[in-house]
């Protein structure tokens, strides 16, 4: 038993900010708080495909994005297992099992596929695997029996149906599975990060992302360009803090001694909005501020990259040796799974002796 989480990504670009603040600094925090028995963090390669299949090399070139990026912000493979999904062919036919136990009319009312469908124009034509993917996503979860499954908000309704299979599965066929919870940043701010167009969401395909391996001068161009108060025309202007992206990212990223270092004008970020909102603070202040505050985080992240970088062999070794592991870890759930569900042939003992016994009486 013990303490575990799992939780992963889908490899279809690079990590980007909405990433990091929605999960990936929280799993580095939990992974070196000491306080899990065991991490997996999984690459959804097969998850990625499902909206992807025409396109796989994409998938392919953006694992090691992915597992470049784990790496740069810390998650470390001596205390995380780093995987890649398709890797633990377990986890398909948990897949396969579980569907019997799920409906359509459940997975289309699930508010993430309704939205993605839509998004990407599926609506005459869904792939049944795209359809499916959270019932995939529920194997993924309970194959490793997590009890913690830290991620953004978006991903509360696969969490809500990963916890209705667990729930169906145990009623009928018996205690195995293990009821995993989902963890949510605790900032708001970082629950959905807006992308920098002000846009409800950081995302590749409208191009408003700031990607964790961006160097310095795109950065800097991307916040300069970023969308703020559009009435806060001049600097003495009254500006408006809500919904203006520059404070939802300083919400997120700024730290009390952030000011001290880059901004002793001030001494909080209350401060500063209270001046913006009076007016008379441009946003170019703001923005160069947020510049450092950012640099300040991502430096450090963007070095271990390079460093990273420098042996890929390497990496794709530990994704080898990570895979492995999780492999045998899902090989030891479906061990349960198939005694639950009695389907164990050549382990039960049982079953053997009762058909011979009837044959025997013949
Ligand atoms: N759906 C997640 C995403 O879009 C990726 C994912 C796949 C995942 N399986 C998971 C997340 C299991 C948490 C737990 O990024």
């Amino acid at each position: 038993m013990g303490k575990i989480i799992l939780t992963g990504d889908r490899p279809t670009g690079k990590l980007h900010l909405g990433h990091y603040v929605g999960s990936l600094k929280r799993r580095v925090e939990l992974q070196n708080s000491g306080e899990y028995d065991k991490i997996f963090i999984m690459i959804a390669d097969a998850q990625a495909l499902t909206d992807n299949a025409d396109n796989p090399e994409k998938v392919r070139q953006n694992i090691i994005e992915v597992a470049l990026d784990y790496l740069s912000c810390g998650l470390d493979p001596e205390k995380s297992t780093l995987f890649i999904q398709s890797m633990v062919p377990q986890l398909t036919e948990l897949t396969t099992y579980y569907m019997n136990l799920v409906t359509v009319s459940r997975l289309q009312r699930n508010p993430t596929v309704k939205s993605e469908i839509q998004m990407r124009n599926f609506e005459a034509s869904i792939p049944v695997g795209f359809f499916t993917y959270p019932i995939s996503q529920a194997s993924d979860i309970t194959a490793f029996r997590a009890t913690t499954v830290p991620v953004g908000e978006d991903q509360m309704p696969m969490l809500e149906q990963t916890r209705e299979i667990v729930h169906k599965f145990n009623s009928v066929y018996g205690e195995t599975l293990t009821m995993p919870n989902i963890l949510l940043p605790e900032n708001q701010a970082c629950l959905r990060l807006p992308g920098t167009d002000g846009k409800a969401k950081m995302s590749k395909s409208l191009g408003n992302c700031i990607y964790l391996s961006d160097d310095p001068k795109d950065i800097k161009k991307k916040i300069m360009s970023m969308y703020t108060d559009p009435n806060h025309i001049r600097v003495e202007d009254p500006g408006q803090v809500e919904g203006n992206t520059v404070f939802t990212y300083l919400d997120a990223f700024c730290k009390p001694e952030h000011f001290a270092e880059f901004w002793p004008d001030y001494v909080n970020l209350d401060e500063v909005k209270e001046h913006y909102q009076r007016g008379g603070l441009g946003d170019v202040k703001v923005k160069k501020f947020l510049n450092k505050v950012l640099e300040a985080e991502l430096a450090p992240i963007r070095a271990r990259r390079k460093e990273f970088e420098k042996d890929i062999p390497a990496v794709y070794e530990i994704l080898k040796k990570g895979s492995e592991a999780a492999r045998a870890e899902a090989a030891e759930t479906l061990h349960d799974v198939r005694a639950a569900m009695k389907i164990n042939y050549f382990d039960d003992m049982a079953l053997m002796k009762e058909q011979a016994e009837k044959y025997a009486k013949g």
